[in-house]
């Protein structure tokens, strides 16, 4: 018998997430297991920006939702012996009972020597998102000027390294001057900002003036992006990823609307699902992978250290504390 440890939703989400929105269950688990089945142990698990929304949990109770790279501890399937490192999608829990393997084990990324735990980051989900969130919408060509919102975060890092790849400048915001120094002096954004502290518009007159934004990768939405919008070129394009300054509103936002904008410039704004272009993902890891390896590509991981933890580090993303893709270490 294995005692699992899992986070439930004890409170829906209202505003912010507290401590009182979780609750630290305990199951046991019978390591007496059917053949076929395998029984894991989490090492790596991920909090996600998405996890606030109402999607990402059916009701009170419910285990949180997510996905987490774990080990094989006891095996009744010759596929997955026991040692294998698998990825499930089985949530906030430190154990798992894989039954059906075919349909709960998710494929892994091919990663060389790098750490597991990219396969949350760089080489998961939220790299996906920067490559083909970034490349399908915003179509970038070289020479052309690219902004960021969310800049040193999981996503926004990698953007803006891709952008800085197919040889764009880069503009990137984030709230804070470490993320800002990071962004400007490891990975060669032209312009970066902290948001929290400069004026949007004053900025971007210096960074890209007469509106020369050609592409904006859009990770925060808000007042931010309705101001950048009015310094985009003509025909540009704006991916919208992600709009995390509204996720934990309780009130209907008002405001400046951004519809004369983008008429005025005749903008491509294009939302997205990341899973839109699961089939293709074995190719955008491939890329990431070959960029990390050229050295091309960095990352930035946030690990917080131990389960119990969870809710912590998830509440942080919503106050700026990760810099870089934020992993829970069992
Ligand atoms: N469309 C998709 O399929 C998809 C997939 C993955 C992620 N996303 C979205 O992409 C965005 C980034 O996700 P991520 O995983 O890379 O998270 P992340 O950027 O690593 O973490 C969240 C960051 O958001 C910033 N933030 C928090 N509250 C903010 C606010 N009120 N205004 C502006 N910035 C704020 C903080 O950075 P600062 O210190 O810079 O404020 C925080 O560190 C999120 O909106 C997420 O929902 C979408």
């Amino acid at each position: 018998m294995v005692i699992c440890k899992k986070w439930t939703l004890a409170q829906k989400f209202h505003g912010k997430p507290t401590p009182a929105n979780f609750k630290l269950v305990e199951e046991e688990i019978s390591e007496n297991i059917n053949d076929g089945e395998v029984l894991c142990e989490a090492v790596y698990l991920t909090v996600d920006p998405y996890m606030r929304t109402a999607e990402a949990v059916n009701s009170l109770g419910d285990t949180m939702y997510g996905e987490q790279i774990a080990k094989v501890t006891v095996s009744k399937n010759p596929k997955y012996p026991v040692g294998t490192i698998v990825r499930l999608m089985s949530g906030w829990r430190s154990h798992t009972l894989v039954k059906d393997t075919e349909k709960e084990i998710r494929r892994s990324a091919e990663m060389s020597d790098l750490p597991l735990s990219l396969m949350l980051g760089a080489m998961g989900m939220p790299g996906m998102t920067a490559y083909f969130g970034f490349l399908e919408i915003c179509q970038p060509k070289e020479g052309e000027t690219v902004l960021v919102s969310g800049a040193a975060g999981a996503v926004g890092s990698l953007v803006g390294q891709i952008a800085k790849i197919k040889g764009c400048k880069v503009i990137g915001f984030a709230g804070s001057d470490e993320k800002c120094e990071w962004l400007k002096k490891d990975l060669g954004f032209d312009y970066v900002y902290n948001y929290k502290k400069v004026d949007i518009d004053t900025a971007l007159n210096e960074a890209a003036p007469e509106r020369s934004v050609d592409c904006y990768f859009d990770n925060v939405g808000g007042m931010f992006t309705v101001k950048v919008l009015n310094h985009m070129k003509t025909f540009g394009r704006v991916s919208i990823c992600g709009s995390i300054s509204n996720y934990n509103n309780t009130e209907v936002p008002t405001g400046p609307l951004p519809f004369i904008a983008i008429l005025k410039s005749q903008l491509k704004v294009e939302g997205f699902i990341v899973l839109r272009w699961y089939q293709r993902w074995q190719e955008g890891e491939k890329a990431m992978l070959q960029w990390i390896k050229e050295g091309k590509m960095k990352y930035k991981e946030h690990i917080t250290e131990g389960f119990e933890k969870m809710p912590e580090a998830f509440m942080g993303l919503f106050e700026g504390s990760n810099f870089g893709k934020a992993i829970i270490k069992v």
